[in-house]
């Protein structure tokens, strides 16, 4: 049997538990290429899943590889695929409920992946699609901004909130965004109209009557989230629980949770936008794929700016 290099856990537990080891080397069945790894980055939801967080949702067949975002180069394809030959350098969103991108090789289904952006390597590539949909679809599938609208990121230095308040203003919207003090000056960078010290301010002493709050933090950051919406305005909740239904009434609003998904057509137009330079991820740190262990260590924080990236090649 044909193996590669790949991180993998056989146990839920700490991040001691990534061990980079020899795993069966994938082969792409019927609408599946393989895709020779060079970059994949670190979520949240991956340390999650490693410590066990997230058993009562989905079961993982252990061992199992993590990493939901890929960038990498087109080794093969399996039988019908027309998108794309061998050589071709692509990025996506890998299929979550399956061996993820921390290895040498992934088998993805052809849909999961489009020409990555021209312009950047993998690395930045790598930083984009789980964030970058997420963002996107919670800005503009779910909360259905247009320009001049206004909008409360929560956690908008971090993995998601980076590339949201980017986003909202190439699409003309007013953003508002929560970081701490170090992060300030990055929030004005990005574009943010109004950004928010958590540390000094509460967020919704200066944010009121707006139409969307993309919410990341749970907890006190939520029931605080309420009252910062006009009436008919949305709460976009991007971490469990699903938000209270009873909550939203009584302030007169909408609240959903999202789970970003693929889709080729938007992570094609957010790579046109970073090709153009309107777009630029951020990244706080690339470890190689061995360190996956550091590297999540450093996601557990929780006080990433921008995103963490494993580089395989
Ligand atoms: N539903 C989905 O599909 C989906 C997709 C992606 C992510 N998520 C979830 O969304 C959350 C954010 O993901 P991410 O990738 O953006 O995470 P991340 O990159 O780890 O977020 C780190 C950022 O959080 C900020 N932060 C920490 N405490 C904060 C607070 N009290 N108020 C405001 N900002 C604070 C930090 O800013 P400072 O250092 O300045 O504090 C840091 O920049 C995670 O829980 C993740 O699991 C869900």
């Amino acid at each position: 049997m044909a193996t590669m290099k790949a991180v993998r856990f056989h146990t839920y537990g700490s991040s001691d538990v990534l061990i980079y080891e020899d795993a069966p080397k994938p082969e792409p069945t019927a609408g599946e290429v393989l895709v020779k790894v060079h970059a994949t980055s670190v979520n949240p939801i991956d340390w999650k899943i490693r410590a066990g967080h997230m058993k009562g949702f989905r079961e993982y067949p252990l061992p199992f590889i993590l990493g939901w975002d890929v960038s990498g180069v087109i080794e093969s394809v399996g039988s019908g695929v027309t998108a794309f030959k061998p050589g071709h350098e692509v990025y996506g969103r890998p299929d979550a409920a399956r061996n993820g991108a921390y290895a040498e090789y992934i088998a993805v289904k052809e849909s999961e992946l489009v020409p990555k952006p021209r312009s950047l390597d993998h690395i930045h590539s790598a930083a984009i699609p789980l964030a970058g949909l997420t963002a996107w679809q919670a800005l503009f599938d779910t909360a259905g901004l247009t320009a001049g609208q206004k909008v409360l990121v929560h956690a908008a230095a971090g993995g998601v909130g980076h590339l949201a308040i980017q986003f909202a203003k190439i699409k003309n919207l007013y953003v508002a965004g929560t970081a701490s003090g170090r992060n300030q000056e990055y929030l004005k960078q990005l574009g943010c109209d109004l950004p928010i010290n958590y540390q000094t301010t509460r967020f919704e002493d200066v944010v009121h009557d707006f139409d969307a709050v993309i919410e990341s933090m749970g907890g006190d950051v939520r029931s605080r989230s309420w009252k910062v919406l006009k009436k008919g305005g949305i709460l976009v909740a991007l971490i469990g629980p699903p938000p209270s239904e009873e909550d939203s009434k009584s302030h007169g609003v909408r609240a959903t949770i999202i789970w970003g998904q693929m889709d080729a057509a938007q992570l094609t137009e957010i790579g046109l936008l970073a090709d153009s330079g309107r777009v630029k991820p951020e990244i706080a740190a690339v470890f190689p794929l061995r360190d996956a262990a550091k590297a999540h260590e450093m996601s557990e924080t929780e006080h990433v700016r921008g995103k963490i990236v494993l580089q395989v090649v």
